[in-house]
């Protein structure tokens, strides 16, 4: 529709009508979709249903072209629904949860699921996602890490334009591009105390230099929605933040598309205490500039009497109204309103070969090896046996796979019995994947506990620990121990699983464990008795076949970190990027008291950011620089020279990490400003260069300019966060 007829369209609507809009409904008031939130009734009339705007969380080409033809029928301007829902990692081609994503350091494949996940999702007839989820993390006791690409500004800058880029493609108007909603704006990843909807505390600097910088770039990428945080930001809850809304993302970072609240959030204002009732809720929302209200019932209920009483301009309504209308324009709604919706197309492209090839090479890309001594990977036949409650678990899709089938997902054991040569590997369960007394509530269903009897199952597992020469344990953390409402004050491993390492190091040294999980974990004990440790996260669909293929040899692990596995709970919040305090802390515990450190844990993480082994090894020349001073136009290169120092081939993200060493305010110890893969055969050495230019040494100095100060600064490059090979340069 030509905007001018779009404009006139609006002219042409009632005030019911427009602020019907504004209103997202849950798809269970048609008996449908997924409940992703607390469900009550939310006291509407059919009057109300009527007018409504859009739908969450129903999925389904035949359905939703019922649906939107009724509903089309019936409203006055035959003004078509939008249907958003959660594609997280994939639709029913699982791929790996976010958090595995950025540890592939790639994102063109991560353009690439999502541009996959979109394509079915698009099929579906779903017209936004609510995806990407660019809140930077730190603190693994939030259940909802599992969907952050990770504890890195840039990284996650760099994912969650992948991920816009890959749902949208060049225009969400063409078949099988969907429109992204960015979420949750601003700084849901740092709840306190890792509890999920508790309230953040940031500094304004910390908030622009570390936290805004990844929504950026996903507005920059071209979102064409954003939704707000739960949270209180300075205790202004987001959904209310005129500031936040208006003056950061509108003005400041160029965001023109459409704001929708979290689910029930507006009602929510009123437990936060910022709104003495429904009708204040609403005034408060509509004026900072939420522009749809997701499942709660306070702007149909309220904003009516508002503007008829003159404390709400209808122009307000009017605003909002029009930046709803505009996204059905941009997806083209008003000519298709089933937009994509083909069932023939459902049909072919849900867990077609192309998508689950896709998903397999993501979750190949995303498993971090981290420990391998004696060469116990990759196995060189079938030498092992396959232990732990994960060997036959279908549970592989992180809990925001709500619309995939468990049914699709290939089990270790499944794959092994392809992959394997003589297909009669022993496999045991050893053990629950929750202890009894731990019950598992999801979204949609309880878990009832493992109906495996621990003691039985662990009998027969030692009988097999015992005849092998090796042991796979493939352990971790149930998929609904992570997510949305899944905050934990323990992140160790559940006690069943700890006495089976426990049991099994007692008659084998030769333990390789495939750890399973949405969050980083407290895995010292595996440290200690494994002497391999591949982190496959919740790798998906293809999760099986990924592994095996992975433990075979048949690939080799690259995966880099995105979060830092703490050495223990009591290390959190813990990032690499940190200040430096003014008592740094050396290592040494018996250098004096009066280190910032504590006196019973170490001050680093088990593994660091950007960790991650090969089965080969890798050797990095110093840090040679192109000049040892640049002026503000002018640019350095710094370069390595990378060598392929082992017997096969394997891939290596070459990380570029940046220090200011003084600044009018304290700068932190390093911060990551680019990464690159090189592909390298045994011997094979190659140079990875990168330009540092003065853009990338600014930061928001004691005026809050965002500006480079001269001064001396380490550049370090290296295969993580830790390296510290570096050499030093000035800016004039
Ligand atoms: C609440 C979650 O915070 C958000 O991420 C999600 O998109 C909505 N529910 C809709 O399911």
């Amino acid at each position: 529709m030509k905007e001018t007829d779009l404009r006139q369209l609006l002219n042409d609507m009632t005030l019911e009508e427009k602020i019907g809009q504004l209103v997202q409904l849950p798809g269970y008031f048609q008996q449908e979709g997924a409940v992703t939130g607390p469900a009550g009734d939310m006291g509407l009339t059919q009057n109300d249903l009527r007018f409504a705007g859009s739908y969450l969380g129903i999925i389904g080409a035949e359905k939703i072209k019922k649906l939107q033809t009724a509903f089309m029928e019936q409203h006055p301007h035959h003004i078509p629904l939008l249907f958003m829902a959660d594609i997280i990692n994939g639709y029913r081609t699982v791929f790996p949860i976010p958090l595995a994503q950025g540890c592939t350091f790639d994102p063109g494949l991560v353009e690439e699921g999502a541009s996959i996940a979109a394509r079915e999702a698009a099929a579906a007839v779903i017209h936004v996602t609510f995806s990407p989820m660019a809140d930077l993390v730190r603190d693994a006791r939030w259940g909802r890490v599992m969907e952050s690409t990770g504890e890195d500004p840039y990284l996650n800058g760099q994912m969650a334009a992948a991920m816009v880029r890959g749902y949208q493609g060049d225009s969400v108007q063409q078949k099988g591009n969907i429109a992204a909603c960015l979420k949750h704006f601003a700084g849901y990843g740092a709840p306190e105390g890792g509890r999920d909807y508790n309230n953040v505390e940031l500094s304004p600097r910390t908030l622009r230099e570390d936290y805004l910088p990844a929504y950026q770039a996903a507005v920059d990428a071209g979102c064409e929605a954003v939704m707000t945080s739960f949270n209180t930001l300075d205790r202004i809850p987001s959904a209310a933040n005129e500031w936040l809304l208006k003056e950061v993302l509108r003005k400041e970072m160029g965001f023109s598309g459409m704001v929708i609240s979290d689910w029930n959030a507006l009602e929510e204002l009123m437990a936060h205490g910022i709104a003495a009732d429904q009708k204040e809720a609403a005034f408060l929302a509509l004026r900072a500039g939420v522009d749809m209200d997701m499942t709660s019932p306070i702007y149909t209920r309220n904003l009516r009497q508002l503007v008829e009483e003159g404390k709400v301009p209808e122009q307000w309504v009017d605003e909002s109204a029009w930046r709803v209308l505009t996204l059905k324009n941009k997806l083209g709604l008003f000519e298709k309103p089933f937009k994509d919706a083909n069932e023939k197309d459902e049909n072919a492209l849900l867990l077609s070969t192309a998508h689950r090839q896709a998903a397999l090479e993501c979750a190949e890309k995303s498993f971090v090896l981290l420990k391998n001594e004696d060469r116990m990977l990759p196995l060189l036949g079938d030498e092992a046996a396959f232990i732990g409650p994960y060997v036959d678990s279908r549970y592989l899709n992180g809990a925001w796979s709500i619309f995939a089938d468990d049914q699709d997902t290939v089990t270790i054991k499944t794959a092994l019995s392809h992959y394997s040569k003589t297909r009669n590997i022993p496999t045991a369960p050893g053990c629950p994947i929750n202890d009894p007394d731990q019950p598992i509530m999801g979204f949609q269903k309880h878990f009832s506990p493992d109906p495996c009897d621990p003691e039985a199952a662990l009998r027969d597992a030692m009988i097999l620990a015992k005849q092998a020469k090796k042991v796979v344990l493939c352990l971790g953390e149930h998929r609904e121990c992570t997510g949305e409402a899944a905050s934990r004050g323990d992140i160790t491993l559940p006690k069943c699983q700890l006495r089976l390492l426990d049991e099994v190091s007692k008659v084998t040294q030769n333990i390789i464990v495939v750890l399973f999980g949405g969050r980083p974990l407290d895995i010292r004990p595996l440290k200690e008795k494994a002497k391999a440790i591949l982190a496959a996260w919740l790798p998906g669909t293809e999760g099986g076949n990924a592994v095996v293929r992975t433990l075979l040899g048949e690939c080799n692990p690259s995966g880099k970190l995105s979060m830092c596995l703490p050495y223990c709970v009591g290390q959190l919040p813990i990032h690499y990027n940190h200040l430096i305090t003014g008592r740094p802390f050396h290592g040494d515990h018996h250098d004096g008291r009066f280190g910032s450190k504590y006196q019973d844990i170490p001050n680093d993480p088990l593994y660091p950011f950007g960790y991650g082994l090969s089965y080969t090894t890798f050797s990095y020349s110093p840090v040679r620089l192109s000049a040892k001073s640049m002026t503000k136009q002018g640019n350095v290169t710094a370069s390595v020279t990378v060598t392929n120092t082992g017997a096969c081939f394997g891939t290596e993200t070459v990380q570029l990490y940046l220090r200011d060493l003084a600044a009018s305010v304290a700068r932190p110890v390093r911060m990551l400003k680019g990464f690159r893969k090189v592909a390298l055969a045994p011997g094979e050495s190659k140079e990875v260069s990168f330009t540092v230019s003065e853009a990338m040494l600014r930061f928001f100095g004691l005026s809050m300019r965002y500006a480079s100060e001269p001064g001396d600064f380490d550049i370090f490059i290296g295969p993580d966060s830790h390296t510290e090979n570096k050499a030093r340069f000035s800016l004039e």
